[in-house]
């Protein structure tokens, strides 16, 4: 008795006197044979539920999703009315051939100065940019063919070691070679694709790329799920040229933010081997930190692109829901998953996603999108349009990190924006972030639960990791109606973020609220659950699933052990081009700063 709430609708809230609260997140750190007996009772019959229902009503969440009138009828999809255009983009338009859209995006890129970069060891570390590699392989210094040897060499080097961290799940040298070769060919007659032809890229293993195996990091995948083609994201970059090395180390079924995977072995951060990348996009986010490759694509349904490229000092954009075509992954059917491109720098990103960019038929029909957009960086209005962005801030949120450093160099490169270029800092508020947390937990866990049944009720699920067998635990403890009731909330905290894009053009956090953990080395063999790191990796990330907004992480500094901090921009619906204008102008005003990594590997070795 007495238990009820109720929440008072939306409009009515009052958002002036918004308190923020901290996540009271309990749940055990488990690693070992703790753990697997752990997983065993919380697979029993009610000794398993009456777990779970413990965890739930500890975290509050029960209370919330039972207990509580939400007023706002659901929304299962983030679906918004259409917004206005954005000031000073350029339309990529996705009806042209990936080949042409690419070409456009390269006009908007600021003038390409090749003594700036190649052979001038001189200068401060930074990454090989596409164009390095475009202009290597027109002036004939390099062909793909001599860049995949050194890619071959470096995989085989890696694949020897004890314990094992692989950066692939699934290579094959000599399909490299074949597509090196015909790439090398290209140049030979004169007519290269595009600028992306003869570009190394990786594939999550949750994506398709035609011949590999999609295994979603699992052992058993590939037997009850046949690749047939390219998906679709890919066969746009094949078109353009680019080649794929393979399929990149993941978190198991994406399940989780570390990037911890017992079944292959876990992916180091490249800028510190004791440590995790974080994930799920682990294996795609240490590629292109460690050089080996300029992009990589992700797939992000709670952070899974954004938090590894915090961690790992690169850039990860997170699209609209429904901005790129998720066609040929194994998270096809949720409300919060997109594919999406990580590279070293926004330039690089800019050419991929122009490359891969293009919604579904479907969404076409139910979400109407505005037409993709980039930055024209190379127009003289640049610095005009960039001063004029709002940037909205929520402090209280923004300073609730694991280690001050975060905050503080998030902190830094803003002032930078506004000195540099005069972009005003809002202060805003934003109302019920547990509930969020909530609504989008239960959201991709019903989700991810509903398409992984029917394989798990096959037995595939004693062949999972510990880790992934008590999300699932949990993930069965919700009802339809939890999931009803997350879809109202969704529906809620949408029109707060809606009302606050009324002021603001971004909100503006740190990535990550702590930099790379260290992985406790009994996680390797048996995996680990660990609440409270998980509660840091994906504090400031979920808004941008479960509402499906587009963000990047961009890299803003490292902290006092060397480790990568990263800056997240969250931008409106259908609004990348200002967040990677935005982006753009961060990594220029702290582009000089760039650290290489402990393992970095110099494949195109132009000098
Ligand atoms: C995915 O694409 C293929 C064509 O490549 C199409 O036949 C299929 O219906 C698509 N699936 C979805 C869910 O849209
Ligand atoms: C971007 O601006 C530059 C310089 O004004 C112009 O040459 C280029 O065509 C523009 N790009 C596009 C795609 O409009
Ligand atoms: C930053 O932008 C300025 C002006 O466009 C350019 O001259 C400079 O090279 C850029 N710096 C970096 C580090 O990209």
């Amino acid at each position: 008795m007495g238990k009820k709430r109720v929440m008072v609708p939306v409009e009515d809230v009052d958002l002036s006197t918004v308190k923020y609260e901290k996540e009271p997140l309990h749940a055990p750190h488990l690693t070992g044979l703790v753990f697997s007996l752990f997983v065993r009772i919380v697979e029993a019959p009610l000794l398993g539920p009456w777990i779970m229902s413990k965890l739930k009503k500890q975290n509050k969440i029960d209370e919330l999703l039972r207990n509580t009138v939400i007023p706002e009828e659901p929304m299962f999809i983030p679906e918004y009315p259409p917004q206005d255009e954005e000031p000073g983009v350029v339309i990529i338009d996705e009806d042209e051939r990936p080949e042409d859209r690419v070409e456009s995006a390269l006009t908007c890129l600021p003038h390409y100065d090749p003594a700036a970069s190649l052979g001038n060891s001189s200068t401060p570390f930074r990454y090989w940019k596409i164009r390095d590699y475009a202009y290597a392989y027109r002036s004939r210094n390099v062909t793909p063919s001599m860049v995949a040897e050194n890619i071959i060499s470096v995989i085989e080097e890696i694949s020897g070691k004890k314990p094992p961290a692989p950066l692939l799940i699934s290579f094959d040298a000599e399909e490299v070679r074949k597509q090196a070769a015909a790439s090398t060919q290209r140049f030979e007659a004169g007519n290269p694709l595009s600028i992306l032809d003869g570009i190394f890229m990786a594939i999550k293993d949750d994506i398709d790329c035609y011949p590999h195996p999609t295994k979603g990091g699992t052992t058993w995948l590939h037997e009850v799920r046949q690749v047939k083609k390219d998906a679709i994201s890919v066969a746009r970059l094949r078109r353009c040229g680019v080649i794929f090395i393979g399929k990149a180390n993941m978190h198991e079924l994406g399940m989780g933010t570390t990037g911890n995977n017992p079944q292959y072995g876990t992916t180091r951060n490249p800028h510190a081997p004791e440590r995790y990348t974080g994930g799920s996009s682990s294996g795609p986010a240490a590629v292109v930190a460690s050089g080996l490759c300029s992009a990589a694509l992700g797939t992000d349904g709670g952070g899974s692109i954004r938090i590894p490229s915090s961690l790992c000092g690169v850039v990860g954009l997170k699209t609209t829901y429904g901005r790129t075509d998720i066609n040929g992954s194994i998270c096809d059917s949720g409300t919060v998953d997109i594919v999406g491109p990580i590279a070293s720098t926004v330039e690089d990103v800019m050419l991929v996603y122009a490359a891969m960019v293009g919604s579904s038929p479907a969404t076409k029909i139910s979400l109407k999108p505005s037409p993709p957009c980039l930055p024209n960086l190379s127009s003289n209005n640049d610095s005009d349009v960039l001063g004029s962005l709002r940037l909205g801030k929520y402090t209280a949120w923004f300073n609730d990190v694991h280690s001050t450093e975060v905050s503080d160099k998030c902190e830094a490169a803003l002032n930078q924006l506004s000195k540099g270029h005069g972009c005003e800092m809002i202060e805003i508020a934003i109302p019920e972030i547990h509930e969020m947390q909530i609504s989008h937990l239960v959201s991709i866990g019903s989700e991810c639960l509903s398409g992984l049944n029917p394989d798990c009720e096959d037995g595939k699920a004693k062949k999972l990791t510990y880790d992934s067998r008590t999300n699932l635990a949990l993930f069965r403890s919700f009802t339809a109606a939890d999931y009803v009731a997350a879809q109202c909330l969704r529906r809620r905290i949408m029109y707060y973020y809606m009302e606050i894009f009324k002021n603001v053009d971004v909100i503006v956090t740190p990535t990550t609220g702590m930099t790379a953990p260290i992985i406790p080395p009994r996680a390797l063999q048996s995996g680990e659950t660990d609440m409270v790191v998980a509660g840091y990796l994906m504090r400031f990330v979920i808004a941008a699933n479960l509402l499906g907004f587009p963000a990047i992480s961009v890299p803003v500094g490292y902290d006092k052990q060397g480790l990568p901090i990263g800056l997240q921009l969250i931008g409106r619906p259908w609004g990348e081009a200002t967040i990677l204008r935005l982006a753009s102008a961060v990594e220029n005003l702290s582009g000089e700063s760039r650290k290489r990594p402990i393992t970095y590997y110099d494949v195109l070795k132009a000098n």
